[in-house]
């Protein structure tokens, strides 16, 4: 369990509400829903990460209370995983794409939103400042060194359960991503060419987290992310990846080269050792 009693006494006297917290899913349902029109690729791509959303929400609430957090956290992790990718729709309506690199930072572009609408203006300063924080860097490479308490706690904890859906996410479309790469070449930016990198494959051999930059197909881009699996901080995340094996239909995707079992093997074994520690 990961404990963190000692924040929890240091709690301010000014906490979020129930009411709050439905307010803020009233308002983002319904900013959402504005984006939907007669385009087919545009509605696919808003309801991608639409849903995303609804089930990071309910998958932040199951680890919140796996690693033993009290309500008022519980609610304030509900609120970042709502917000979280709120500037996508910005983004896909922009640039017709998901792809930061060459676009814009889309957890920039949902600070910029919710700022402009004030959403957050409700909280307290440590609330509205944990919130804002956690979105900020939920997408970066690395989070920055020097966060502490809370901040840190709900930082970590959004980006682990970010990379717990993607990989549902992934998995979930690799059959139409196969039958139909070129509709999915505007959202990700990356050629659906059956090559893997050799610089990708040993950065995840090697446990190196991959700039976006560096990926060259849609077989890097799932190679990069399956290396996520040893940037994972909650022990209670690694289990549910195993539990819904991810990492095996991941792996489904690429082909069966010699490179890939050893990464496969790799990963597997980072998953297990990691999951034994704890
Ligand atoms: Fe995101």
């Amino acid at each position: 369990m990961y404990f963190y009693g000692r924040l929890t006494v240091l709690l301010k006297k000014e906490i979020m509400t129930k009411q709050q917290l439905e307010q803020f899913k009233k308002w983002f349902y319904g900013y959402v829903a504005t984006f939907y029109g007669n385009d087919e690729l545009t509605n696919d791509n808003i309801k991608l990460k639409e849903d995303h959303t609804r089930r990071m929400c309910v998958d932040i609430q199951q680890i919140a209370d796996e690693l033993g957090l009290n309500n008022n956290q519980k609610m304030l992790a509900e609120t970042i995983a709502l917000f979280h990718d709120v500037g996508r729709f910005e983004q896909f309506m922009k640039y017709h794409s998901y792809n930061d690199v060459g676009t814009e930072n889309h957890s920039l572009i949902g600070l910029k939103v919710l700022a402009e609408k004030r959403i957050l203006d409700c909280l307290s300063k440590e609330e509205k400042e944990i919130v804002e924080t956690a979105i900020r860097f939920h997408g970066d490479k690395n989070l920055p060194a020097g966060l502490s308490g809370e901040i840190e706690l709900f930082s970590k904890l959004i980006r682990d359960i970010d990379k717990l859906d993607i990989y549902y996410v992934m998995a979930s479309r690799f059959d139409d991503l196969r039958n139909n790469p070129e509709k999915y070449f505007p959202t990700f930016g990356y050629q659906a060419k059956n090559k893997c990198s050799k610089n990708i494959i040993d950065a995840v051999l090697k446990n190196q987290t991959i700039d976006y930059g560096e990926l060259k197909s849609l077989n890097d881009m799932v190679i990069a992310m399956l290396g996520w699996v040893t940037d994972i901080n909650f022990a209670a995340v690694l289990k549910e990846i195993k539990k819904r094996k991810l990492l095996e239909q991941m792996i489904a995707f690429l082909p069966d080269t010699e490179d890939i079992r050893k990464v496969a093997e790799h990963l597997h074994k980072q998953l297990n050792g990691r999951i034994l520690k704890n």
